[in-house]
């Protein structure tokens, strides 16, 4: 039987993520361990979370009673707690976070912060899961996923972005593994508000966080639960009518701005940051692949709740006289969508004479590769 901790190491070695954990050890003994394989090998340092700055900038005393009520509630690296109702069945922490670190530490980091060591040079970067904010939601603007939204984002990867699809992983440990992503991303909502509460209170006083604080984080994560956005109307079938009112609704109601007027996104104000601080821009609707999924009721969605943390606002409000108009949007989308491959638009890399010529200094940063900048 081999010992459990030296099991681990070898699960770490045999995956490859070695720039990742190879620096516990000295590069002799990294060696060492290659040659002897099993036998008395001992990882040094296992991984740690990491701070955020918010925490980092308090004075000490201030920090060191935050970190203590952000341990009491989710735990430490060796044992995690998801912040839960008590009456929940208890996730396989254990299993989620050997998963997450064989396959999404590199991008997403130890803490789920988005600063894996391969996350450098990815646009867009992967998500930092610690404002538990996320894109691709089945749920209102503003709120949290619903567990299935993550499931299924983690199933499937998001198309055009180095996010890869999971779908052979076994079922357990694709449940575990989000069940893990929900643990990160309550653990740093809690490490945020601790923060927060900390620099204007100066003081952290453990009943209000059992009162407050941790029933807060909670709370956003049921209403997320309980708010599926269902469509106003039911889907019509699409026919080159709703394309065309789409289109000019499209050209009407500011998407265009953004988008452009053939939705490949290379508009002079399409430039801004997301809500994590990189730099974003709108969609290029014409690349065939839809990051949010190409279902009719996930572009519903987006253009009906928005995409979480970044520019690209929902249309409820504006739109909730003329509910239609949503599904016509969707026809549009879909058809520019397929534009490309249908050969109405020049392929990535091939010259682009449609394009007006005052707009191609403008897009020259701005390749068809989907994931540059
Ligand atoms: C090669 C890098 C890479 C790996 C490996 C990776 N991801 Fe991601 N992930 C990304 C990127 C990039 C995004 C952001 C895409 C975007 O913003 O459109 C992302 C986004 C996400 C999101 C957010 C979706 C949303 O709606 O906002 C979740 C959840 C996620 N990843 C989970 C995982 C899990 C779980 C694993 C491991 C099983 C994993 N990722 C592995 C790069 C990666
Ligand atoms: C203020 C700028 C802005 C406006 C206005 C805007 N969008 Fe967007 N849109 C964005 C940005 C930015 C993204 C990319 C978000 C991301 O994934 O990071 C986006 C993404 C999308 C997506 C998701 C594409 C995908 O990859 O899944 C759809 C669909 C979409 N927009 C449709 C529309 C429609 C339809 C309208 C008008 C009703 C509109 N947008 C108006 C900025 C805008």
């Amino acid at each position: 039987m081999i010992p459990p901790d030296v099991q681990a190491w070898n699960n770490v070695i045999s995956v490859g993520s070695l720039r990742v954990n190879r620096r516990w050890m000295s590069g002799s003994a990294w060696l060492t361990c290659l040659v002897i394989g099993a036998a008395g090998c001992h990882r040094a340092d296992p991984p740690q979370y990491v701070s955020s700055t918010q925490m980092t900038e308090l004075p000490d005393e201030l920090q060191t009673a935050a970190k203590t009520e952000l341990v009491k509630y989710a735990g430490t690296y060796q044992h995690p707690l998801l912040i839960a109702e008590s009456d929940l069945p208890k996730p396989d922490l254990a299993r989620g976070q050997a998963v997450y670190q064989e396959r999404c530490v590199q991008c997403h980091g130890v803490t789920g912060d988005g600063q894996g060591e391969a996350a450098k040079y990815m646009y867009p970067k992967p998500r930092d899961y610690r404002r538990g904010l996320f894109k691709f939601t089945s749920t209102p603007y503003g709120a949290r996923p619903q567990r299935d939204d993550l499931v299924r984002t983690v199933r499937l990867g998001i198309r055009g972005t180095s996010m890869p699809g999971f779908a052979l992983l076994p079922e357990h440990d694709l449940q575990s593994v989000v069940d893990y992503v929900l643990y990160l991303s309550r653990r740093g909502e809690l490490e945020e508000l601790l923060a927060l509460t900390a620099e204007s209170e100066e003081e952290i006083d453990p009943e209000m966080v059992e009162e407050d604080l941790v029933p807060t984080v909670l709370q956003r994560w049921q209403d997320g639960d309980e708010g599926e956005v269902r469509p106003l109307t039911p889907p019509p079938k699409f026919t080159s009518e709703n394309v065309e009112r789409g289109k000019a609704a499209f050209l009407t109601k500011g998407c265009s701005k953004c988008h452009g007027e053939d939705g490949r996104g290379q508009t002079a104000e399409n430039r801004g940051n997301d809500a994590w601080g990189q730099p974003t821009r709108a969609a290029d609707l014409s690349s065939g692949m839809l990051h949010g999924g190409t279902r009719p009721i996930d572009i519903y969605r987006r253009i009906y709740s928005g995409i979480n943390g970044t520019p690209m606002p929902g249309f409820a409000s504006a739109l909730q006289n003329e509910p239609d108009t949503i599904w016509d949007l969707v026809a549009y989308v879909l058809s520019v969508s397929n534009h490309r491959r249908e050969g109405q638009m020049p392929l990535p890399g091939l010259t682009r004479p449609y394009l007006p010529k005052e707009e191609s200094t403008e897009t020259s940063a701005a390749t068809d590769a989907d994931d540059t900048p």
